[in-house]
């Protein structure tokens, strides 16, 4: 990678890869876009352009303008949102991909796009789910990232195009909120702990996901789209997790630091029901043969890092 090109630059992954991809690569060879600006590191650091990937010739002129060989599509809306809004999801999830693997293809650059463990169903075996399985998705979100993972294949096969991806699991971080995910609890739990010392659980007690902080999700993308080609068998869509918890788990972890934290449950109907038809645990034994995927944070070693710089953060 030399100089990129990130799409969805101002949300959860997007605003830490950018700093990140900018702090190994260099300010000028990482350009952020997104469909709005805000006062951040990513739009004052280095190039920032307004781009919408429904609007493929805006792509397209950002991406030659900047003589980019790598983009990175992480524009999308996340699960419970696209179970709220299908039709906009289709449109956006599907169209903005298409768009950006047919810019990749005409300015002949790489390309990485996340998939997630929505693209798994209730039919796919739950624990320690295989590489490669039977995934028949009951959402808008995961039907969306199935046909994306096809969708990267056949680029990579018909056209050619080093199309490269992984099926993240829910990702933590203290630095951009997610919006709209069925995981987004395993985040808003530890600014409830430092705010109120208590939080209400829209997902039930015994729901196992999978889960992954931040650096480890950045070191994923980045070794992964600097790996040697000739070892990567599956190249899309490889399955890699961190650690399988449930709200209970994630509890525990920060009464060892906040020993009076209380939680409650209020199920949330709909985002219980996506949960339960996602796996309990990946099993992404591909990910580490083909190219060396290790993560370094599990949730106790996570809980601590997040909770400290959380803390700074509010007192900022
Ligand atoms: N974190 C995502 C979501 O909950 C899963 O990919 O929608």
């Amino acid at each position: 990678m030399k100089k990129i090109l990130v799409t969805g630059a101002l949300g959860q992954i997007g605003s830490e890869l950018v700093v990140k991809c900018r702090e190994i690569y260099g300010n000028d060879n990482v350009i952020a876009t997104d469909i709005r600006r805000n006062a951040s590191r990513v739009v004052e650091e280095g190039p920032f352009e307004i781009v919408d990937v429904t609007d493929e010739s805006a792509l397209f002129e950002t991406a030659k303008k900047y003589k980019v060989d790598t983009i990175i599509h992480l524009a999308a809306l996340l699960s419970a949102t696209a179970e709220k809004k299908p039709v906009f999801a289709w449109n956006l999830n599907m169209g903005g991909l298409m768009n950006a693997l047919e810019v990749a293809r005409n300015l002949n650059c790489q390309f990485f796009t996340p998939s997630s463990i929505g693209a798994f169903g209730p039919t796919t075996p739950k624990d320690q789910t295989p590489q490669d399985t039977i995934q028949r998705p009951t959402t808008m979100y995961g039907i969306n990232k199935v046909a994306g993972e096809l969708l990267c294949d056949y680029y990579y096969k018909k056209f050619g195009v080093d199309t490269r991806g992984v099926r993240f699991p829910g990702l933590i971080s203290y630095v951009t909120p997610p919006g709209g995910g069925t995981t987004d609890y395993a985040v808003d739990i530890y600014y409830k702990a430092l705010e109120e010392g208590h939080y209400t659980s829209y997902i039930a007690e015994g729901t196992y996901m999978d889960m992954m902080y931040m650096p480890d999700a950045l070191s994923a993308i980045i070794q992964l789209m600097e790996a040697d080609p000739s070892e990567l068998k599956h190249r899309n869509a490889f399955n890699i997790t961190a650690f399988s918890a449930a709200p209970e788990d994630f509890a525990n972890a920060i009464r060892r630091h906040i020993p009076d934290f209380t939680m409650d449950y209020d199920v949330d109907p709909v985002r219980q029901a996506i949960a339960e038809s996602w796996p309990n645990s990946l099993d992404d034994s591909a990910a580490r043969e083909e190219w060396g995927f290790k993560p370094e944070f599990d949730l106790d070693k996570m809980t601590e890092d997040m909770l400290s710089k959380l803390k700074v953060k509010k007192m900022a």
